[in-house]
């Protein structure tokens, strides 16, 4: 479904400032994989999301999505197929847009020119019955503007509108990291149906070690630029932190040996 090989970033190569965000990274998911990406600050995480986004175009490497490849494929281009929510609740919504023209921009977006732009009943009605499914009575506020909502409120639409277009990759860097714990766990739980009902090939960083446990089939532990350890399905049910913790510091030691 996805595949990314050789993928390379490099920021103010050949100076003392270089960084390798991303350095041969090598990924591959199937489709309906809802895969969990972890590591430390400056892994590469947002960087990897970005490059299959198409919003940091890469030095090198390929990236193909259900067998097409994208790699010179701009991020508006890219857009029709893949949906992304961020961390910051402000960022995905329009802020003096009513929820119904938020939707409604969701809906066109990456849309041909001609299609039916309005706000039309079918419509309304329609964004009113995905939104019911959040249990936040943002159904009743069709009319309201975005800026008023809270940010779990908002980060809650943000991922509403992101897969009511039933995208092919759903991707979702730290996106309840903002908010606080109840809400948070709304906007998982919501991830979680939204991810299943649809069967959506997703990939969501995060740095909250308990969520890459519950949630997903797989993780892959990111670290300077590239994939340090994947944990498939089977090895993942039954799976502790400390585990994961453990298999993190094991490779990399082991790297550093090599490396010495
Ligand atoms: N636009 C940019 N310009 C310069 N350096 C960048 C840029 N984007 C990323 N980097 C560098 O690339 C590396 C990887 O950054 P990235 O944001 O992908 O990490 P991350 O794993 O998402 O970290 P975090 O957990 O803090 O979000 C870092 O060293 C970062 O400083
Ligand atoms: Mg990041």
């Amino acid at each position: 479904m996805l595949s990314v090989t050789g993928g390379t970033k490099i920021f103010y190569g050949g100076t003392l400032d270089e960084r390798r965000a991303l350095d041969g990274l090598d990924v591959s998911l199937k489709p309906g994989d809802f895969c969990i990406v972890i590591g430390s600050n400056g892994a590469g995480k947002s960087s990897f999301l970005n490059a299959v986004s198409g919003k940091l175009p890469l030095d090198s490497g390929r990236i193909t999505i259900d067998g097409q490849d994208v790699t010179r494929l701009n991020a508006h281009r890219r857009a029709q197929f893949i949906a992304r929510v961020f961390q910051d609740p402000m960022i995905g919504t329009a802020p003096t847009m009513t929820i119904g023209e938020n939707m409604l921009l969701a809906e066109l977006r990456g849309k041909p020119r001609g299609f039916s732009y309005g706000l039309s009943a079918a419509r309304r009605q329609k964004y009113s019955q995905q939104l019911a499914e959040l249990n936040l009575g943002l159904e009743k506020r069709l009319d309201m503007q975005v800026g008023l909502l809270s940010g779990g409120q908002r980060q809650s639409l943000s991922l509403v509108m992101a897969v009511s277009t039933r995208p092919k990759l759903l991707l979702l860097d730290e996106h309840t990291a903002a908010l606080d714990p109840r809400t948070a766990k709304l906007v998982m739980d919501t991830t979680v149906r939204a991810v299943e009902a649809l069967q959506l090939t997703t990939l969501m960083v995060t740095h909250n070690m308990e969520h890459a446990i519950r949630y997903g089939n797989r993780i892959i532990m990111m670290d300077a630029g590239k994939v340090l350890v994947e944990i498939g399905q089977e090895e993942k049910n039954g799976i502790t932190v400390a585990d994961l913790i453990e298999r993190f510091h094991t490779k990399s030691d082991a790297i550093a040996l090599q490396g010495a």
